[in-house]
């Protein structure tokens, strides 16, 4: 049974005995109450549960705070070329996991020195970003989105301020203008190919996006810039051009989600919990400890997918076969009771596992920058716009159906119209 009270979906997939009695990653519970589901999964399986993915394909999900940070740290055991995978001939051409799972010659599938290789050239770019010129640039972003909707006294939230902001920025970060119809043709090619809507068509647009991206590595090939894309083109690695063009689309799709997420995540904290009021009369508790508490109970990336083991091994008392593959469940890790005996899942540190950990986590700069958009992003609102208000009920939020990033459909809001 789950914390509230719903029996666990239990199946197998035929001739598996390590899958009897496997759960269904799948179902309203993980987006409606998924701290208490994890809970759950966690009190019945232990810290590793054996789950299946959709159409019943079998996999482990890692629950317990310290078996994630083992099986992030041994690289060794369990790596990421998703290619040992022994499940890939139960694998449909159009599986849904498929985007996440397929191997692409990219830094996220790449192992040991070729991903230190590949890694390396991102942080350091990354870390060539000055990061008073992003928040002002984020700034900028946020004013010209806001002066959108400013003047109606209501809005959406997710899809014109949320996703849009960060997903400008990294853009821009990567040497093309913040605005400029060439530039929103590529934001709207993006958010096709990374979260389509019916009758989009993904396919297209991401060859879409390669293609302009490897077209911005030749304009900064001939004219170099301070931005990420000529930082990896003039990095002693000397990464080749199709190397560059799948890695930027690994930073930016990296990028862009999660932190859209994370916005409206603490938008959604600061205009429900009384703790965060954000009107004139002013909350107790700031933004920074709002966008914190986010990571450690709403994180964007809930479950990440993931790693493939080496050969047969051991993890939580499981027997795992080599070349199957593990979820990491990062949102489980960070609610999980070893780490949290009396229930209180608090936000005063930044232990938590939401950028993952080990070799292959999200860029030691990233997070940072990360910070800096998601802070500007809400401060800047505020300050814009200081007596937002929810424009619905509390209840009335929805989360997006997905198991993997947690977000909501929609923010709407209140607010006085601002007029000039
Ligand atoms: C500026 C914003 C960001 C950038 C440029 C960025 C970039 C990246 C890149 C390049 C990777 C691949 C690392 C590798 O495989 O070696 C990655 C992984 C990851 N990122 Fe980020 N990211 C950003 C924001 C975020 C945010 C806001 C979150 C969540 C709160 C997040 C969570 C993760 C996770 C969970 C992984 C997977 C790590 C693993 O395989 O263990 N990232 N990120």
């Amino acid at each position: 049974m789950t914390a509230t009270g719903h029996p666990l979906p239990h199946d197998a997939p035929p001739g598996c005995p390590a899958h009897r009695g496997a759960v269904r990653l799948a179902g309203l519970e993980y987006q409606q109450s998924p701290s208490q589901l994890y809970r759950a999964l966690r009190r019945e399986h232990g810290a590793v549960a054996p789950v299946l993915l959709e159409g019943g394909i079998p996999a482990w999900l890692v629950l317990g705070y310290s078996e994630l940070t083992y099986v992030t740290n041994h690289d060794e055991l369990f790596a990421r070329d998703s290619r040992r995978w022994n499940q890939w001939e139960r694998i449909p051409e159009d599986w849904p996991l498929l985007p996440f799972v397929g191997y692409q010659p990219s830094v996220l599938f790449t192992e040991g020195d070729e991903h230190r290789r590949r890694a390396g050239v991102i942080t350091e770019a990354l870390e060539g970003v000055d990061q008073f010129e992003l928040a002002h640039n984020c700034r900028l972003i946020a004013d010209e989105l806001i002066a959108r909707f400013a003047g109606s006294g209501s809005a959406e939230l997710m899809a014109g301020y949320a996703h849009a902001l960060p997903m400008r920025a990294v853009v821009q970060m990567c040497g093309m203008p913040a605005a400029g119809t060439d530039t929103h043709r590529l934001v709207d090619d993006l958010r096709i190919s990374l979260d389509a809507a019916e009758g989009d068509d993904p396919v297209a647009a991401y060859a879409r996006v390669a293609d302009r991206l490897r077209r911005l590595v030749e304009e900064k090939r001939a004219a170099p810039g301070p931005d990420v894309t000529s930082r990896m083109l003039a990095h002693p690695a000397g990464l080749t051009e199709e190397e560059i063009v799948q890695d930027l689309i690994s930073v930016i799709a990296a990028a862009q989600q999660p932190t859209g997420n994370w916005i409206g995540n603490t938008l959604r904290l600061l205009l429900t919990d009384e703790r965060f009021a954000v009107n004139v009369s002013g909350g107790r508790l700031s933004v920074g400890e709002a966008l914190n508490e986010v990571l450690w109970l709403d994180t964007p990336t809930q479950n990440f997918i993931g790693r493939w083991a080496v050969g047969d091994v051991q993890l939580g008392g499981r027997q795992i076969w080599a070349g199957d593959c593990l979820v990491l469940g990062l949102a489980a890790g960070n609610s999980d009771p070893q780490i949290w005996p009396e229930g209180h899942v608090g936000s005063e540190n930044a232990a938590h596992l939401s950028f993952s950990n080990g070799e292959h986590r999200c860029p030691y700069p990233a997070p940072l920058l990360a910070d800096i958009m998601a802070r500007t992003a809400v401060e800047t609102l505020l300050d814009r716009l200081p007596d937002l208000v929810l424009g619905v009920d509390p209840q009335e939020l929805t989360w997006r159906p997905s198991i993997w990033m947690r977000g909501l459909d929609a923010l709407p809001v209140h607010f006085t119209p601002v007029v000039g």
